[in-house]
C-alpha cells in the first residue's frame, strides 16, 4: 500500500462489504425461496447452476468472518439483510430465527468495535412476491415497507446506518431488460415499472425507518462511466450519454432531483405505470448520505434497432477477472458529480469497490497484487477527491470474503479472504494482511 490511514482525513472511515445470499448459506435457518433460487436452478442462467444453498457458509462461522473484520483493522462493515430469511412468505409472519441471527450478528459487530452498516435489500426477493410480480408490481413498496418495519424494529436501534436498496439498476434494468439476473426478464415494460417501483419501494422505507427514529440513513447506487467508443463520432456521444442516463442519472435523479432524464422517457414513458409522476414526494424523501458503488467504465457505440440502440464495444484498458476494464479516474468523476450535481449537501461514501481476481492458494499464500494495485489506484482517486472539495468520509471494499458472485457464480473471486468452498476454510490473501497494516489506528 502506498498510504495509510493517516493521510486520510481525520474521521475518514474505511470498511469492508458482504451481503447476504452471496455468503450466509440460504439453505440455513428458516430461510425461505428466493427468486435467485428459482434463477439458479433453471439452466443456462448461472456457471454450473450454482446457488446460495451453502455459500460460504457465514449463517453458522458469522464468529469467525467478524474476528476477521476486526483484525483487518476496519471501521465498518456493510452487510445485508435478506428479505426471505426474515420473512419466508415475503410478507406475514417472520421466521425467528432469522430476527435472531441478525439481532445476534449485530450485537457481534458492536462487541467487536465496528460499525453495522446495513443494507435492507440485496437482490434475494421471496419467492412468494415474485410469484405475485416482484418488482412490477406496486404493491412492492408496501411489502418492503413491511420488511423494512420488521428488521428495523428488531436491530435499528443499534445500527450506525442503513439503506433500503442495493444497486436500483441492477435490481430493475440488469435483471428485467437485459436477463442476466432474477427474475431473468427480456422486456421493456416490466423494466420501466421495477425501475420505478424500486425508487419508491426505497423512498418508503426511508419514511417507515424515519417513523423509527432511525438516524444515518443513505442510498446506495452503482455507477458506470459511458464513454464513446468513437468520441468524434456525434451518434456515439449520443448512445454513450443514453447509456449514462439508463444507469446513472435515471436513479440518482430520481431520487435527489425528482425526475427522470429525458432519454430514458423517450424509451420508457409508454410503459412506466400511471401517475408515475405524483410518486416524486415519496421517492425523494431526505437522505443523510449517499454510497456510490463504482468498478468500471464502459466503451459505447450506437447501434441499430429500437431505443436504446446501443452496443458496448471492448475498451483497451486492463481488465480484472470479470473482464471490466480498470479505470480509476472515472471514480474521482463520478465522486465529482455527484457532489457537484446531485448531492451537494451530502456526505458521500464509496459504499463498494474492489476487484475479482484468479487469485490461487500456493503453498498456504495468496499473493493478489493486482488487487493491492486496484485499491491503490482508486484510493489515490479518493484522496483527489477529497482535495477537490469533495465531502467523502468512508471507502468500502467489496468483499471481504470470497463469495457467490451470482450470475457467475463461486468462480470470480472478490475477496480479501480466500475461502475454499469445498473445506469452507478462509485464508486471507495479501491484500488483507497489507490493508490491516496500512489501517492500524495510532497507537493501536
Ligand atoms: C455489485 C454487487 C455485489 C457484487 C459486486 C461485484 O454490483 O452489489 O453483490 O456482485 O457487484
Amino acid at each position: 500500500m502506498t498510504w495509510t490511514r493517516n493521510d486520510f482525513p481525520e474521521g475518514f472511515l474505511f470498511g469492508a462489504a458482504t451481503s447476504s445470499y452471496q455468503i450466509e448459506g440460504h439453505g440455513m435457518g428458516g430461510a425461505g425461496p428466493t427468486h435467485w433460487d428459482s434463477f439458479a436452478a433453471t439452466p443456462g442462467n448461472v456457471v454450473r447452476a450454482e446457488d446460495g444453498a451453502r455459500a460460504c457458509d457465514h449463517y453458522t462461522r458469522w464468529p469467525e468472518d467478524l474476528d476477521l473484520l476486526r483484525d483487518l483493522n476496519v471501521d465498518i462493515y456493510r452487510f445485508s439483510t435478506s428479505w426471505a430469511r426474515v420473512l419466508p412468505e415475503g410478507t406475514g409472519t417472520p421466521n425467528p430465527e432469522g430476527l435472531d441471527f441478525y439481532d445476534r450478528l449485530v450485537d457481534g459487530m458492536l462487541e467487536r468495535g465496528l460499525k453495522p452498516a446495513a443494507t435492507l435489500y440485496h437482490w434475494e426477493l421471496p419467492q412468494p412476491l415474485a410469484d405475485r410480480g416482484g418488482w412490477r408490481n406496486r404493491d412492492i413498496a408496501g411489502w418492503f415497507a413491511e420488511f423494512t418495519e420488521t428488521i428495523m424494529g428488531r436491530i435499528g436501534d443499534r445500527l450506525w446506518s442503513a439503506a433500503p436498496i442495493n444497486e436500483p439498476w441492477c435490481v430493475s434494468w440488469l435483471s428485467h431488460f437485459e436477463g442476466h439476473h432474477a427474475p431473468g426478464m427480456r422486456d421493456i415494460r416490466a423494466t420501466a415499472r421495477a425501475m420505478h417501483h424500486v425508487l419508491l419501494a426505497h423512498g418508503r422505507a426511508i419514511e417507515v425507518m424515519r417513523g423509527l427514529g432511525l438516524s444515518n440513513l443513505g442510498g446506495v447506487f452503482n455507477l458506470e462511466w459511458a464513454d464513446p467508443a468513437d468520441p468524434d463520432n456525434p451518434a456515439d456521444v449520443a448512445a454513450a450519454a443514453r447509456y449514462d442516463a439508463i444507469y446513472n442519472r435515471f436513479f440518482l435523479g430520481g431520487v435527489f432531483q425528482g425526475h427522470y432524464p429525458a432519454e430514458v422517457l423517450e424509451g420508457l414513458e409508454p410503459h412506466l405505470p400511471q401517475g408515475w409522476q405524483d410518486d416524486f414526494a415519496t421517492i425523494t424523501q431526505p437522505l443523510d448520505w449517499v454510497g456510490l458503488n463504482y468498478y468500471t467504465r464502459k466503451l459505447i457505440a450506437a447501434a441499430p434497432g429500437p431505443w436504446p440502440g446501443l452496443t458496448e464495444v471492448q475498451g483497451p484498458l486492463p481488465k480484472t477477472q470479470m473482464g471490466w476494464e480498470v479505470c480509476p479516474e472515472a471514480l474521482y468523476r463520478f465522486i465529482m458529480r455527484v457532489a457537484n450535481t446531485h448531492a451537494p449537501d451530502l456526505p458521500i461514501y464509496v459504499t463498494e469497490n474492489g476487484m475479482a481476481n484468479a487469485d490461487r492458494l500456493q503453498g498456504g499464500v495468496i499473493d493478489d497484487p493486482e488487487r493491492l494495485a486496484y485499491l491503490d489506484a482508486h484510493l489515490a482517486q479518493c484522496r483527489r477527491a477529497i482535495a477537490d472539495g469533495a465531502d467523502l468520509r468512508g471507502y468500502i471494499i467489496w468483499s471481504l470474503l470470497d463469495n457467490y458472485e451470482w450470475a457467475l457464480g463461486y468462480e470470480k473471486r472478490f475477496g480479501l479472504v480466500h475461502v475454499d468452498f469445498e473445506s469452507l476454510k478462509r485464508t486471507p490473501k495479501a491484500s488483507y494482511h497489507a490493508l490491516e497494516r496500512a489501517l492500524r489506528r495510532k497507537g493501536g
